[in-house]
């Protein structure tokens, strides 16, 4: 029999060796991650057997656990979809999971770094979400052998390895389809040949598999399990544990579900969901593809992980199954996704998803706190992506806001508005502690105005969209005129400031000298009645984008190398430095221009660095600071 050699993909060897070297707690994961598999296995041939009955003729499907004390072997063995001689070479020899390889990279350099060094419990987590699957068999045995025999197919293969960088395949037998994988169990490990032992990884971790696991010991043999899928089973004859079991199994997660939606819906259309709201994000939440990870099956038959029909982009964070009788059996993947079945399912979903977030908003503020940092900014993508929920859905957001560290609602925030106060006010930038200290912001906290601090990219779309709440429109307090005016300061002594102010000598003379020293870098100089403490900042003109919304929108190449957008600087009449730049611009008459010019520019670059973009000419900015520093010692 030729035996042919292979060498694991570069990933896999890093993978195993990670595997082999850091992973010493949890080592039991091994077992369940086989079976997982096998039940995988299963399913798949059920699925294929639906139109190639053929395939089915190998009996009742099931799961053998196959212990060997003598020879130290403790065997998985299933009669499922089988693999290949190429199966075999591809599924266990390189990762085929598109972020996995990256996670390893990360977590190479993690274990190389010991001051970054991450717990052993996030090593587990992560590799549960990742799928190290398969590879975990490593963590107990010396060697592993698997043989298999694809369903449809007279030929078996054996695959070896002992997880050092090396793989062989040969020729094999095997009676039926299906395939056995069986572990050579180091010596150390030898409790994983304990019945009571394997009994008990098996009840915690794969009970809730939906196929009779039978261990086979001593010329004895027994089933381990329930043997029927837990959805299927009443929820009041399930624990929280086993709910956490199946959630991890499903979910490739790790944490514990906050909220578990376990419901059967008669009618028309029948189905049973039994869905998680996790209580941690998920690594892949922001993926490009933003798909949604339910699974379909169709009368227990698993059909599809990839459905998107089944669950919009924007609730991708919940994991679970979601089974219907009433879903035709014969109909392919493709076409599935156009079933106006399907399409009630799904919107029986949402509704069911949005009324459990609702009732936790309102009973569980501190709990709802938490879930809506972990996946607010996943929820508020369908305020313009599902206009039929966008009345269920804005009564669920939260934001932060100038006024206190909470979270507020829209409701809340125009309950509190202000008399005279016309808009929702907010501002958007990446970081809400820097927001809160943004210049723009100073004339709205002396009248006690609330301003929403947006720090999600997605902000920057459903706002125009939303355009209003309650009839109040939104407006960013860094475009166009604040329009304060009508909004008294509370603090008296602020009033007082203000009247003075409007007389600050000279300084329309100021405006103009600005204007003229400045030129095309800037739109236009205004007085403002945003600043109190500082004495500059930049806005937006009316009808422009605003200037972070700018900068997002270059990143992320959807705006081309076209000049910058020129801004308008507001000036603080009651802020010393413009007072004396108002006074001296008064005295010199026609230069006030050229007097003012230094200041000019200095002025407009604290006013971007305040913004985040870039001084215009570091160069130039470095000469004018010298030189007024050099005045000024
Ligand atoms: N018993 C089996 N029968 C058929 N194919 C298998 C079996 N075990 C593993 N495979 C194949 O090997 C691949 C790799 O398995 P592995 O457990 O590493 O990852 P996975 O099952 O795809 O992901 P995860 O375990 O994270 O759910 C599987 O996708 C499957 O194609
Ligand atoms: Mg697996």
């Amino acid at each position: 029999m030729t035996e042919e050699k292979f060498t694991f993909q570069a990933e896999v060897s890093k993978l195993l060796d990670i595997v082999a070297h850091s992973l010493y707690s949890h080592k039991e994961i091994f077992l369940r991650e086989l079976v997982s598999n096998a039940s995988d296995a299963c399913d798949r041939l059920r699925y294929e057997a639906l139109t190639k009955p053929e395939l089915a003729a190998g009996g009742a499907l099931q799961i053998v656990i196959e212990v060997d004390k003598k020879a130290r072997t403790l065997a998985v063995i299933d009669n499922g979809i089988g693999m290949s001689r190429e199966e075999l070479a591809e599924n266990l020899g390189t990762i085929a999971r598109s972020g996995t390889s990256a996670f390893v990279h990360e977590l190479a350099a993690a274990n190389a770094d010991n001051d970054k060094k991450k717990s052993k419990g996030d090593d587990v987590a992560l590799i549960g979400q990742f799928g190290v699957g398969f590879y975990s068999a490593f963590m107990v045995a010396d060697t592993v052998e698997v043989v298999s025999r694809r369903a449809g197919s007279d030929a078996a293969w054996k695959w070896t390895s002992d997880g050092k960088g090396e793989f062989t395949l040969a020729e094999a037998e095997r009676g039926a389809n299906g395939t056995t994988v069986t572990l050579f169990v180091s010596k150390k490990e030898a409790e994983y040949l304990e019945e009571a032992r394997i009994r008990t990884i098996v009840k915690t971790y794969s009970d809730h598999v939906g196929l009779p696991i039978l261990l086979r010991l001593d010329g004895k043999e027994e089933t381990l399990n329930a043997g029927a899928a837990l959805w299927t089973r009443p929820a009041k004859e399930i624990t929280p544990e086993q709910y956490t079991e199946f959630y991890h199994h499903v979910g490739h997660m790790f944490d514990e579900p906050w909220k578990v939606l376990h419901n059967r819906i008669e009618g028309v259309l029948s189905y049973t969901n039994l869905l998680f709201i996790p209580s941690a994000p998920p690594f892949d939440l922001f993926d490009p593809d933003r798909k949604p990870r339910l699974k379909l099956y169709v009368k227990r038959v698993f059909i599809t992980d990839d459905c998107e029909a089944l669950l919009p982009s924007y609730l991708r964070f919940v994991r679970g199954i979601v089974d219907s009788e009433d879903l035709s059996l014969n109909i392919s993947r493709e076409m599935l996704q156009n079933d106006p079945k399907l399409a009630k399912i799904r919107s029986g979903l949402v509704k069911r998803i949005l009324g459990e977030l609702k009732k936790a908003s309102e009973k569980d503020a501190e709990g709802y706190a938490t879930f809506w940092d972990n996946f607010g900014a996943v929820l508020k993508e369908g305020l313009y992506e599902d206009f039929s929920s966008r009345d269920s859905l804005v009564p669920l957001c939260r934001f932060r806001s100038i006024a206190g560290d909470g979270l507020i609602s829209l409701d809340a925030y125009v309950e509190a508005m202000k008399e005279g106060q016309q808009a929702i006010y907010y501002i958007t930038g990446e970081d809400a502690e820097v927001l809160r200290r943004s210049p723009q912001l100073e004339g709205f906290r002396a009248r006690g105005l609330d301003v929403l601090l947006l720090t999600d990219p997605i902000d920057e779309f459903w706002l125009p969209n939303l355009g209003s709440h309650k009839d109040k429109p939104f407006k960013s307090v860094t475009r166009g005129a604040a329009d304060l005016d009508a909004i008294p300061r509370s603090d008296a002594e602020a009033e007082k400031d203000k009247a003075a102010d409007a007389e600050t000598p000279g300084i329309d003379q100021l405006v103009a000298a600005l204007k003229m020293a400045l030129g095309g870098a800037v739109k236009d100089v205004r007085t403002s009645d945003r600043l109190t403490d500082s004495p500059v900042c930049l806005v937006a003109a009316e009808g422009d984008v605003d200037i972070r919304l700018e900068r997002m929108l270059r990143q992320a190449r959807r705006m081309g190398g076209e000049e910058a957008i020129a801004r308008i600087l507001e000036i603080n009449p009651g802020h010393a430095l413009i007072k004396a730049l108002a006074g001296k611009v008064e005295s010199t008459g026609a230069a006030g221009a050229d007097a003012v010019k230094d200041a000019a520019f200095l002025l407009l670059d604290q006013a971007r660095i305040l913004e985040g973009e870039p001084v215009a000419d570091p160069v130039a900015f470095a000469t004018r600071l010298t030189a007024v520093m050099e005045k000024g010692v």
